[in-house]
């Protein structure tokens, strides 16, 4: 077999270099590409990291489709400095009878040298290179025939135009959204959004502690107890299901900031932003603890994230179609450790780690089947969202 390993940070991975794997297939009849996801190198901007988990499964979407690509993840899963050279000679001793090709970027040939041992590199593969735009062919087949003599080994130019787009744009780019939405396959952009990666808000442990303080001297004790508990199993719940933990972990100690205060200050809170209020709201304003808390993240505690402040807004109801995060801390809010009056509490926790879409949809169950017995509490928006998810455990999944 020809086998191409193509390894990259893919972070995240776009339309490039699925074009660059399918021309070096087409044009060197490999029958397999490895896309090699490497370790992350030393972080610049923490806006720009994403944790290995997430560069890993969106690789994983944009390959689905392409029967002969795979993921190699054992880089990832190395202990200590992960090198090519160590990768490629894992990957000659399980291939012996099969031909390795090794595809890089032009712009990573210019350092080829200088990486650990490329001399071995080049003895288990032949090199790829596909241009990058901006880099000359000429100086690039230059640095090819240096390299031939220098290394004796095969080093090949892949036929490809490549277009400007890069990584480094795409997580600058990802906010303006139609810049980008061309570059990167649909489901991967989906995933992004989804998972709040790239985000210009990212939290970390004294953030955390931070909020902790001062719900401390915000909310009753008891009140305190239960937020600590939702935002350590929203923290455990978005390991699970690869959210940014710290930005759950916000979420889950910021959900209930508005619970402590009085049913007049709600309202009046509400009636001064022009947040809506429903009849229901009206009738029961600590409803509104959700909406005001989300007001609250931005004007007192200068949390700014969409996200989090949805995720606070819609946690007692939940809504049709809710995302991850929202998902996260509508569990968390139930499940978390100080719980312990709600039906069948041992198998909701499983099953929030297990499948957490049927969690959403077996609290929904019980929160109507309680609320039916209380008739005039039931605010509607519950009904919907537990009719949007009863359809969608028949129909969607
Ligand atoms: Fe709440
Ligand atoms: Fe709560």
């Amino acid at each position: 077999m020809r086998i191409g390993i193509y390894g990259g940070t893919f972070n995240p991975i776009h339309n490039t270099h699925i074009e660059i794997a399918e021309a070096a297939q087409t044009q060197f009849n490999l029958d397999i590409v490895y896309f090699l996801v490497a370790g992350a190198p030393p972080h610049k901007d923490i806006a720009e990291t994403i944790s290995d988990i997430n560069r890993l499964e969106m690789v994983s979407i944009a390959i689905k489709d392409y029967p002969n690509f795979r993921i190699d993840d054992r880089e990832l899963y190395r202990s200590g400095k992960s090198y090519s050279y160590i990768t490629m000679t894992e990957l000659k001793a399980e291939h012996p009878d099969d031909e390795l090709f090794f595809i890089m970027g032009s712009d990573s040939l210019v350092t080829f040298k200088h990486w650990v041992k490329p001399d071995v590199i080049s003895k288990c593969a032949s090199i790829l290179v596909a241009p990058r735009i901006g880099d000359k062919l000429e100086e690039i087949t230059v640095t090819i025939d240096q390299y031939k003599s220098l290394f004796n080994g095969d080093f090949l130019l892949i036929d490809y135009a490549a277009n400007a787009i890069a990584s480094s744009v795409i997580r600058q780019d990802l906010r303006l959204y139609e810049t980008v939405k061309k570059s990167i396959p649909k489901k991967v952009l989906d995933y992004i959004v989804e998972h709040n990666l790239y985000s210009p808000y990212s939290y970390t442990y004294d953030d955390v502690l931070k909020l902790s303080d001062e719900m401390k001297k915000e909310l009753k004790p008891g009140r305190y107890i239960h937020t600590l508990g939702v935002a350590n199993t929203a923290y455990a719940l978005a390991l699970k299901w690869n959210y940014p933990a710290f930005t759950a972990m916000v979420a889950g100690m910021l959900h209930d900031c508005a619970k402590c205060i009085s049913d007049e200050k709600r309202i009046s809170i509400c009636q001064e932003n022009n947040i809506s209020i429903t009849d229901i709201e009206y009738k029961y304003p600590h409803l509104l603890h959700g909406k005001v808390g989300a007001y609250y993240c931005k004007s007192k505690y200068d949390v700014f994230d969409d996200q989090i402040a949805h995720a606070i807004t819609v946690h007692t109801t939940g809504c049709p179609g809710m995302n991850l995060l929202d998902k996260i801390i509508f569990v968390a809010d139930y499940i978390e450790p100080g719980r312990d009056k709600q039906p069948r509490l041992d198998i909701l926790r499983t099953t929030a780690y297990n499948d957490l879409d049927k969690c959403v949809y077996m609290i929904l169950e019980d929160t109507v089947e309680y609320l039916t017995r209380n008739p005039d509490m039931v605010d509607p928006t519950t009904i919907d969202t537990y009719n949007y998810y009863v359809s969608y455990m028949k129909e969607e999944r």
